[in-house]
């Protein structure tokens, strides 16, 4: 496994194309697109990792998978009254939909859905008390409390929020967001902001490969039937309007971030984290899917058949 990990990194690293680094959050575009990393956690406790797996990259819409177990956590089904569980087919950062929706958004993955979402767990918390909810429940599924938020990055997000402030008003005003949109937006950004390695990203989504079951420390995170709905949402909703696309390829509950990181949930085999800054048109790590697409073909783990 190890070598096939190293062969995925060599390849990606000598890749032309490479995408294009998100610049409409100013600080996401200092990265340097020339980095991939890669790290494969299995449930049966190892390690794979190569290239920048130890660097730390933005996670941004990733993040969006733990505010979702959280929320289900404290709210359990009544969730699915604020944020549906449909594909949007449209694009992450989309307001369409809203409107004729009464604007419920499609999907938690989505931004209008996560900005719904954590907005949810806000409910009788202060600000603070949420972020450091969130901060605390990463840390934990991934075993490591050097994870920190970058503040540098929220920062950026919160200067250039036009988008999001659009699609939060937007709710507020049917009546679906129960808090300020500045406040519930700050919180948004930060975990978004969250800071995290390929390495730490893998151990932290290794409960969804398991069952619910966090495998390194044995304790159950949520349950089976938890795990396998949030890993359909992955499949379903995970890369926005190209989930079907990443489906097709790599055939595996998927969630990407703008940062260039994508987090792949092969069930009862491993977590997989890649992450290279250059993104294709629709937002998603241009050779994150790729390596995700070279290592379900070499390893048959996709869900979909062993070939
Ligand atoms: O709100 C935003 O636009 C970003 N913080 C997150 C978007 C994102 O990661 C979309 N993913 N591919």
């Amino acid at each position: 496994m190890q070598d096939l990990i190293n062969d995925i990194a060599d390849t990606m690293a000598n890749a032309e194309r490479r995408g294009k680094v998100a610049d409409y959050i100013p600080e996401l575009s200092y990265v340097d697109p020339k980095q991939f990393g890669i790290s494969l956690a299995t449930v049966d406790g190892k390690v794979y990792s190569a290239g920048c797996a130890t660097t730390p990259f933005s996670i941004q819409s990733i993040s969006k998978v733990f505010t979702l177990t959280i929320a289900l956590g404290q709210m359990g089904d009544s969730l699915w009254s604020k944020v549906g569980r449909e594909p949007s087919g449209d694009p992450f950062n989309s307001i369409v939909q809203l409107e004729h929706e009464s604007g419920k958004p499609r999907n938690p993955f989505i931004n209008a859905g996560a900005i719904a979402v954590v907005d949810a767990i806000m409910m009788g918390h202060e600000p603070k008390e949420t972020l450091g909810e969130i901060l605390n429940f990463v840390r934990y599924v991934a075993d490591d409390d050097r994870i920190c938020f970058d503040h540098a990055v929220a920062a950026s997000e919160m200067a250039h929020r036009d988008r999001n402030a659009s699609l939060a008003h937007f709710m507020k005003a049917f009546g679906r967001l129960d808090h300020d949109v500045d406040k519930v937006l700050g919180t948004y950004f930060h975990q978004c902001a969250i800071a995290m390695s390929c390495e730490q990203l893998a151990h932290a989504g290794l409960f969804l490969a398991s069952d619910g079951i966090n495998k390194p420390s044995g304790i159950r995170v949520v349950a089976p039937q938890r795990a396998r709905r949030i890993n359909s949402l992955m499949m379903m909703c995970g890369h926005y309007d190209a989930s079907g696309e990443f489906a097709f390829r790599v055939g595996l509950p998927g969630k990407s971030g703008v940062g260039g990181g994508i987090l792949a949930i092969s069930p009862s085999h491993g977590s997989i984290a890649v992450w290279s800054p250059g993104l294709d048109s629709y937002g998603n790590s241009l050779l994150g899917t790729q390596a995700l697409e070279m290592f379900v073909q070499r390893t048959g783990w996709s869900v979909f058949g062993h070939y």
